[in-house]
């Protein structure tokens, strides 16, 4: 049974990869600080699976901390999320997001050199390709020109992973460019709760709709869109960790460095996915248009081609399964009965 170093597996997005990863007969450990995610979360993974992940509670850019990890278990592979990713939060504190996600990216790397480990998927995302780039993205496209610090951390990780492939030709890396990934597992026991006032638009909704929040803040109207609202591609995140699975299973066979797109190629505005989750969960969700956010472009969604056709996977999820589960995972965990 191979095994896989999952760095912040009980966030959002590593706690569903962590139950792909355990479906697909993978051994799975996690690291993980809980600065966004709870303790919980490792019983609800052993609840969906059946099995309980090994769990280090570790802050991945404290080297010595993090060498307990590597050195009592023999990894195979290591999938790399732990980072702040709030586009707007790093706009306001950069050397924050510097810090974290370039050291735990580099702290990583080093010791996956000394115990020669062969595979490093990193969580990489759309906003590397900046703002001069047309849509829909491929990943062939020339990056740089972020519009946010959260976006230079990842373009400058990509930079260390490939460069430190190359100086190791035993190491093999491969990035997985997220779009904007929502939703929740089916079961409505992991889902997306972000500590704090969410930043992103999804968390964002249910909490309007379960009445913690009066209303949305639609920031800006005024884009060159459909709508005028700001348009992304979402993806369900169930889709993104299967495409998590078929990334490692192709870098086990194509050593070197790679790059892929995980989206949808659909672009959705902000009051389509309103539109969409009343109509999903038969809710009524208030919102105030408000000015732009800083750091924000108007519009960006894959071509996810590359994808679809090197790891035969593609996002088979509708925005109404994105909407019905984000808030089915609301309804499972709200403590009160008001629904
Ligand atoms: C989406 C749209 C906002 C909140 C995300 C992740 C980031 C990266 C890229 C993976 C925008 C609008 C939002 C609100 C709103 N993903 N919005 N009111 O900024 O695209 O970034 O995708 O790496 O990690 O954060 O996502 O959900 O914040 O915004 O109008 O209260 O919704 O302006 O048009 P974003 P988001």
């Amino acid at each position: 049974m191979k095994t896989v170093l999952l760095t912040g597996g009980l966030g959002f997005i590593g706690s569903h990869i962590a139950v792909n990863l355990i479906e697909s007969d993978y051994k799975v450990i996690i690291a993980d600080d809980l600065s966004n995610s709870k303790i919980e979360t490792l019983d609800k993974i052993e609840k969906i699976t059946g099995k309980s992940p090994i769990f280090y509670q570790v802050d991945v850019c404290e080297r010595k901390l993090l060498e307990k990890t590597f050195s009592e278990n023999r990894i195979d592979s290591v999938v790399h999320l732990a980072g702040y990713k709030s586009v707007a939060e790093s706009t306001q504190e950069p050397i924050k997001y510097y810090r974290n996600n370039l050291i735990s990216t580099l702290t990583v790397l080093e010791e996956m050199q000394k115990y020669k480990i062969a595979q490093f998927v990193f969580s990489s995302s759309a906003t590397v390709y900046g703002s001069e780039n047309p849509v829909p993205y491929k990943e062939d496209m020339k990056i740089g020109n972020c519009t946010n610090p959260y976006g230079h951390t990842k373009l400058i990780s990509e930079e260390i992973a490939r460069d430190v492939a190359k100086a190791n030709p035993y190491i093999s890396v491969m990035m997985l460019r997220y779009f904007n990934p929502v939703g929740a597992h089916s079961s409505g026991l992991i889902g997306e709760e972000p500590q704090g006032e969410p930043s992103n638009l999804m968390p964002y909704i249910c909490k309007v709709a379960s009445g913690e929040y009066e209303y949305l803040s639609v920031f800006g109207n005024d884009y060159p869109t459909k709508d005028g609202t700001g348009v992304r591609d979402y993806i369900h995140v169930e889709d993104l960790a299967e495409g998590h699975v078929k990334a490692l299973e192709y870098l086990k066979n194509n050593p070197g460095s790679h790059i892929f797109n995980l989206g949808t190629g659909q672009g959705y505005s902000v009051l389509e996915i309103l539109e969409a989750f009343e109509k999903a969960n038969n809710v009524k969700i208030s919102y105030r248009i408000e000015p732009r956010r800083p750091g924000d472009l108007s519009e960006f969604y894959a071509d996810p081609s590359k994808a679809n056709e090197v790891l035969d996977w593609r996002a088979e999820r509708t925005v109404e399964d994105m909407c019905r589960d984000s808030w089915n995972y609301v309804l499972t965990n709200s403590k009160t009965d008001k629904f």
